[in-house]
């Protein structure tokens, strides 16, 4: 369903990722961990290229990613396939980033109604649908600003999953929320990867990796160190950096 292959990246003079491929296959759960500034969020960004790639290539669904290729040359899509394209790809941030002036049930809306201009009744279905699976069908009509940080997770991820997309990407979901709120998240995505959602998921939740991932992928400096089921790389890891970062992280 993923397939990254030999991706460079580099910010100016700082090589942020250098050489580092990926495949996940449909209905797999990847767990990315790794110290800060790993590369983590910007390997993850380049999945739906909101960051270009300078050479390697991203593939989603079996579709070149922000490229199309004639011969060996790749030509940069033009800004609406992209949009297309990232219709396949939902994404959960660490901050929410919901809309402060739409309802709950309006944020959910927002993309299936203006993104595939999907009839209305249709979409409302849905969000029924996504609220009541993520918990919150009874905050329809609240504000953001009147939910908590759990709470507006969750709506954030009922908004990923209203394209009905290929993949959804998790950057550290739950590192801005308080401690008690972590759980009711994690409850959410552990129920998303039982039922076969294809997941990319950044964060420093060993437990939920050691749960939840088929795959555990450590990268640092840009690099994949070790890559494996969650027992191997988590419980019996072969690089000396692998097990210092997760003697930290535990
Ligand atoms: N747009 C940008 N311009 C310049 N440098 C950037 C940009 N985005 C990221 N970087 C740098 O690239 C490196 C990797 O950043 P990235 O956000 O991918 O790390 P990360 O593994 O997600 O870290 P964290 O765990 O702190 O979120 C960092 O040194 C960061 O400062
Ligand atoms: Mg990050």
């Amino acid at each position: 369903m993923i397939e990254i292959d030999g991706v460079h990246k580099s910010f100016g003079a700082l090589r942020v990722l250098r050489g580092v491929s990926l495949k996940v296959a449909p209905g797999e759960v990847a767990v990315v961990l790794g110290p800060s500034g790993s590369g983590k969020s910007t390997l993850l960004r380049t999945i739906n290229h909101l960051e270009k790639v300078d050479a390697g290539t991203v593939a989603v669904d079996g579709e070149l990613v922000g490229y199309r290729r004639s011969g060996d040359v790749l030509h940069e899509l033009p800004e609406r396939e992209i949009l297309r394209q990232r219709t396949k790809i939902g994404f959960v941030f660490q901050n929410f980033n919901l809309f402060p002036h739409l309802t709950v049930r309006e944020n959910v809306a927002e993309a299936p109604l203006s993104a595939q201009r999907r009839p209305k009744a249709e979409v409302a279905e849905t969000v029924n649908r996504l609220l009541l699976r993520v918990g919150l069908s009874d905050k329809a009509d609240a504000y953001p600003g009147t939910l908590s940080g759990g709470q507006r997770q969750r709506v954030a991820i009922a908004r990923a999953l209203a394209l009905d997309p290929k993949v959804v990407l998790f950057d550290e979901p739950t590192s801005a929320l308080d401690p008690e709120l972590v759980g009711e998240v994690l409850d959410v995505m552990r129920d998303l990867a039982k039922s076969g959602t294809t997941m990319v998921v950044v964060t420093h939740e060993i437990g939920f990796a050691r749960e939840a991932a088929d795959t555990v992928v450590f990268l640092d400096e840009g690099l994949v160190v070790e890559q494996g089921p969650p027992d191997q790389v988590i419980d019996h890891p072969q690089h000396e950096r692998t097990r210092a970062f997760i003697s930290r992280v535990l």
